[in-house]
């Protein structure tokens, strides 16, 4: 059996093992740093096995040396972000956790892919990638899977048609700068852009960058974990079943897009290996202009690291 292993066993940490245990796909590994949580929700989950029909194994823990052995690490530890914080507030909180975390990733599942969720998002990859030292194809963040889900429902919910039948993508950084690519989204296949006018899609655009605020706001505590966790869970099955599927990710450019040295949300192929591919995208000129200002604000913080 495969093993993956997750690194913070809150609320999408937990939802992501579940999601993995239900799709059978491999032994999961629950880690965090507060002793008792990792356990005791592991010995719940494992329990559900039996009624939800699953096979795989679920472990709970505070030791390092469990993650030995993963073909995926998922790292979901740090502070989420609250109403009034912005995901950049979070970068000085959450790289200290990100660093620490990817050195014992280093030492004890050194052919893993990496696959980071905490915020800020884009700045957290760079750093994990620069920390373990892995190359490019083996660190990513999850992001487009989620933001480009949550485009497709804003579309879905205006143009009143099943989700199912959109097709949507979001790249640049997971933050208020996201590119919604309205110049590719589709309904059954046809462009978004026929069936909309300006002031609709740029509405649809607008509730997508706020998508995730909105719900933060509904919960006042608390963070968003059920379409987090399904993007990654997407993610690893397209690992793990070797699916060569193309999804948006946060990873490491160099030289694609016209940009080096940062990491942003791109269209790319997932496979065994991690990334088999970038994919480069036509935009619009106006979508080019914002891609490189998502890029340039994701630099900027990027230059704050002490990497
Ligand atoms: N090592 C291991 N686990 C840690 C560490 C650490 N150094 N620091 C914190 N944790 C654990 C916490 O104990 C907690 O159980 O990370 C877990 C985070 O869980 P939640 O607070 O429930 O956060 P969650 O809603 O799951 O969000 C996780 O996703 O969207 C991002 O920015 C968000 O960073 C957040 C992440």
């Amino acid at each position: 059996m495969k093993k993956i292993s997750i690194v913070g066993a809150g609320q999408v940490g937990t939802l992501v093992a579940l999601r993995v245990a239900e799709k059978d796909l491999a032994d999961v590994v629950l880690l965090d740093i507060v002793e008792g949580i990792p356990q005791g929700r592991a010995l719940d989950l494992k329990q559900s096995a039996h009624i939800s029909g699953f096979s795989v194994n679920i472990t709970g823990t505070n030791d390092y040396s469990d993650i030995t052995g993963s073909e995926v690490v998922v790292v979901t530890a740090g502070f989420p972000r609250t109403p009034d914080m912005s995901r950049e507030d979070l970068i000085e909180k959450n790289a200290g956790i990100i660093k620490e975390i990817s050195l014992k990733i280093k030492e004890l599942a050194p052919d893993s892919k990496v696959i980071i969720v905490t915020n800020p998002l884009d700045i957290m990859v760079y750093l994990a990638m620069k920390t373990t030292g892995f190359p490019q194809d083996r660190v990513f963040g999850m992001s487009g899977v989620l933001d480009s889900a949550r485009f497709a429902d804003c579309i879905a919910d205006h143009l009143k048609v099943p989700v199912n039948s959109v097709n949507a993508m979001v790249l640049g950084a997971h933050g208020d700068t996201m590119v919604p690519i309205s110049s590719h989204a589709t309904v059954n296949g046809e462009k978004i852009t026929n069936l909309m006018n300006d002031e609709q899609i740029n509405k649809t655009i607008e509730e997508t960058r706020k998508a995730s605020l909105k719900i933060l706001q509904h919960l006042k505590t608390g963070s968003t974990s059920f379409a987090p966790s399904a993007a990654i869970a997407k993610m690893i099955e397209a690992i793990l079943k070797d699916k060569k599927e193309v999804l948006p990710v946060s990873a490491y450019l160099n030289g694609e897009y016209g940009f080096s040295d940062v990491c942003v949300g791109v269209p790319a192929r997932l496979g065994r290996n991690g990334i088999g591919e970038i994919i480069e995208l036509d935009m619009t000129g106006e979508e080019k202009k914002q891609f490189a200002d998502s890029v340039e604000s994701v630099k900027e913080l990027i230059q704050k690291l002490e990497v």
